[in-house]
């Protein structure tokens, strides 16, 4: 089941999230905790009345500020207030109220009893996740019925898969649980809660000036049709893409939508990782068939690969595995997608140099590219040094035609100080310019220009991989100047569209 919490400070503005989340969503978590003083003994009357006419069932919660709530009426209110709500519930109602592990409250219980209220036993920790996370479980039971529920903060790989393997054993004790890593780092238990063996997922409201109630917490509407968090089973395939930071990646929402077209039993979603040897285990517990590579892992991926295609052993970085049986193959789809719309906008004209900005992994991929269609390569990049291992790196399939210039920086006043003899080789090159730094992209490179210095004279072809914010400062001044652009969406679709040709391929001979 998908819960959504609700936690708007009135029943109002509750409301407005079931009614808006009611097609995704199997049950919702009042959170009494962060309603307005003035609304809390409305709150029965407000779940009687959704529960009539929006056939809802709720889990009943007042959490304290440690556990991650909001409670500040003391522990008196709290116990009378939560009596009172569950006794003005009529019959089916509530379907748990939620008490902390350490909450003794003995005329709640016989209540709840009573009414045929389940209790959900919960355990909060927002520091890190415990090793024994199995045995905390266990200790949460205490009469026959009561769900287990542990919520811990994921502060890396290591704990994530801590936490799916502490669920295998919770799932072979056979009673019901919640288990659920908080942050980005634990989303994958947050989509992957049915296959867990867990009760629920919570969920929380992306409606405008709603907040989540924890860390991590996704739209239902988002879990639900772009996750299928409903269809997840035992034999669903799982896919991903690794990367740290990962959440802001878009694969998903192109990954998922093409499994379904080809009415496959697969899933893919963001793994945030931050230590490759755990992710390894985690494919492995997870049977992962999958994943996309992309920043900072691109390199670090290459020594758990069983075998890889001449494309990765050229470029020396990898953004696509695939399992066959238990060995990971690796290639790279980043090269054929750089060059595809580059292809379709030079419609049969040659060119035969190109300047690439940066250095780095998407650099190499380019290159790779540009090499392998007769181009001969000047390659500038910040650091020298770096541009030049580079260009030594190729140097054995490609000898002579990559060079190497480190790029002007400007001084403490904003001036550059360039030479004839630079400028002269970067128009030389500079019929096509690919642009391959973070420089202009959203976030720390944002509003810069990497080639300020450089005049267009709107012959050249500008092509910067970027694709937030569709133009960067550099493709706004080439299309100025009568430059063509291109910005990086189209090599990101198609990338992306070879991966999924080999993800599609990868489920059908499993
Ligand atoms: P990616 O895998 O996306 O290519 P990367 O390997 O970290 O990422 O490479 C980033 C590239 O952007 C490098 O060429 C880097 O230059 P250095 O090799 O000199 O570090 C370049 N880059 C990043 N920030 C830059 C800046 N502020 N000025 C100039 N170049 C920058």
């Amino acid at each position: 089941m998908i819960c959504l919490a609700l936690t708007a400070g009135t029943h109002e503005e509750n409301r407005k999230a079931l009614e808006t989340y009611r097609p995704w969503i199997r049950i919702a978590e009042l959170r009494v905790d962060r309603l307005r003083h003035d609304q809390i003994l409305e709150s029965a009357q407000f779940m009687n009345l959704a529960n009539a006419e929006l056939g809802i069932q709720f889990i009943l919660t007042l959490r304290v500020i440690n556990d991650g709530g909001s409670w500040a009426h003391g522990e008196d209110e709290r116990q009378s207030s939560m009596l009172q709500i569950l006794q003005a519930c009529q019959k089916g109602v509530l379907a748990y109220i939620d008490l902390e592990g350490s909450t003794n409250w003995p005329e709640v219980e016989q209540a709840a009893q009573a009414q045929h209220v389940g209790i959900i036993r919960s355990y909060h920790n927002f520091s890190g996740t415990p090793a024994n996370l199995d045995e905390i479980v266990a200790k949460l039971y205490r009469q026959d019925g009561d769900v287990a529920k542990v919520a811990v903060m994921t502060r890396g790989s290591v704990d994530l898969v801590n936490i799916f393997s502490a669920a295998e054993r919770c799932r072979d004790s056979g009673r019901p649980f919640i288990l659920l890593g908080m942050g980005p780092f634990g989303t994958p238990t947050r989509i992957l809660a049915r296959r867990m063996g867990c009760l629920l997922s919570y969920a929380s409201s992306a409606l405008q000036g709603h907040v989540p109630a924890a860390p991590g917490h996704m739209d239902p509407q988002l879990l639900a049709e772009q996750f299928r968090y409903y269809e997840i089973q035992n034999s669903t395939r799982i896919f991903g893409i690794i990367g740290n930071p990962v959440m802001h990646s878009r694969s998903p929402a192109f990954h998922n939508p093409r499994f379904r077209e080809a009415n496959l039993d697969a899933v893919y979603l963001h793994f945030q990782v931050d230590d490759m040897a755990a992710f390894m285990e985690l494919a492995k517990l997870l049977n992962i068939l999958g994943v996309s590579i992309t920043i900072p892992h691109k390199e670090a991926v290459i020594p758990y690969l069983g075998s890889s295609d001449e494309l990765v052993h050229q470029i020396k970085a990898c953004n696509t595995m695939v399992r066959r049986g238990s060995v990971w193959h690796g290639t790279n789809t980043d090269a054929p997608g750089f060059f595809h719309p580059l292809k379709e906008l030079l419609q049969g004209e040659r060119l035969d140099r190109a300047l690439v900005l940066g250095a780095g992994g998407a650099s190499r991929a380019v290159v790779q590219s540009l090499l392998a269609r007769g181009f001969a390569v000047l390659l500038v990049n910040r650091s020298f040094e770096r541009a030049k291992q580079m260009a030594d790196d190729f140097v054995q399939h490609y000898p002579g035609m990559v060079s190497v210039a480190a790029l002007p920086l400007a001084d403490s006043t904003g001036a550059y100080n360039v030479d004839g003899a630079l400028l002269a080789k970067l128009r030389l090159y500079g019929q096509l310019i690919v642009q391959t730094t973070s420089i202009g992209m959203q976030g720390e490179g944002e509003g810069k220009d990497p080639l300020e210095f450089f005049q267009f004279n709107g012959s050249e072809i500008v092509y910067d991989i970027i694709y937030t914010p569709p133009l960067t400062p550099l493709l706004v001044r080439a299309q100025q100047a009568g430059c063509r652009i291109l910005n990086g969406w189209p090599m990101f679709e198609e990338q992306a569209l070879i991966q999924s040709r080999l993800f599609i391929d990868a489920v059908r001979s499993h």
